[in-house]
């Protein structure tokens, strides 16, 4: 295939060129992807034209995928696929509407005991300005605090809920509002680094704490860590495909963008294990 790897930024990401996922992947180009992603925990491949059969096949390089609970969202015939589109987000109990991945830096799926490692996000449509993806390194987030710190935050665990969206339907919350716990720091299976590893709008609480008290230490937490020298802000072309690895990335879409206008993503979740 002949591709090229480009550095996206100092501290994550990395932009792949000149392969066509449409087509089978040799094990050497393969093996550059992978070892892209383990270095840069974000890897996009650019100017893919993926048929959604072709877009799972191509995901389904990196691993099996894995149940998504918005339902909604989900694509008929492609359950697999949840098409995250601005023009059909509901509004929250608030009224405000606020699109998918848009409320707070987090990882996903943190509900399940078995979170997703890699979340694959394919650009449909994108407005004319805005509606980039932020993504931090929290690797280096962990790495920036002091060592006393470090010792306090590895002995801490969260307690993930799914949130209370009209997006969410009752059938799913029943399967996937089981309440698991997390450590708050986790350990890469690949490399063995530690990361800040929360989704906190999925916090319920952290163990042995009230819930207004650990939301105050995960926003202290995360405001102090997400600098920008951690952080890389994708700005998507249509055709991107993005891969993220959650075990080691926060991300934030961001809704600077008129939401009537349509910013469409095919969001496929990669199977992971259970963060330790
Ligand atoms: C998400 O957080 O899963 C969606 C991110 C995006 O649409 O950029």
């Amino acid at each position: 295939m002949g591709i090229s790897i480009n550095p996206l930024s100092n501290a994550i990401g990395s932009e792949i060129l000149g392969a066509d996922l449409s087509q089978p992947v040799s094990s050497e180009d393969f093996s550059a992807i992978n070892s892209a992603m383990k270095k840069s925990l974000v890897v996009v491949f650019r100017g893919q034209k993926l048929e959604p059969n072709n877009l799972l096949s191509a995901v389904h390089l990196f691993g099996d995928t894995m149940e998504q609970h918005l339902t909604d969202t989900l694509m008929e015939g492609h359950p697999e696929i949840a098409v995250l589109d601005s023009r059909e987000m509901p509004p929250d109990k608030e009224g405000k509407i606020i699109p998918f991945g848009g409320r707070d830096w987090h990882t996903d799926h943190t509900n399940h005991e078995i979170p997703p490692k890699f979340t694959a996000l394919y650009a449909i449509k994108l407005p004319a300005s805005g509606g980039d993806t932020s993504f931090a390194n929290m690797h280096l987030a962990f790495d920036s605090l002091p060592s006393s710190e470090k010792v306090k935050l590895s002995s801490l665990e969260t307690v993930n809920k799914i949130e209370d969206f009209a997006y969410i339907d009752e059938a799913a919350r029943e399967k996937f509002g089981q309440l698991p716990i997390h450590p708050l720091i986790r350990t890469h299976p690949d490399t063995g680094r530690k990361a800040i590893y929360v989704h906190p709008g999925k916090l319920e609480k952290l163990v042995g704490m009230e819930p207004a008290e650990s939301q105050q230490l995960i926003q202290n937490l995360l405001e102090k860590v997400l600098t920008p020298d951690i952080c890389y802000r994708h700005k998507w072309k249509e055709g991107d495909l993005l891969l993220c690895d959650n075990r080691a990335v926060l991300h934030l879409a961001h809704h600077d963008y008129d939401l009537k206008e349509g910013r469409i993503m095919h969001r496929i979740l990669i199977k992971g294990e259970r963060p330790v």
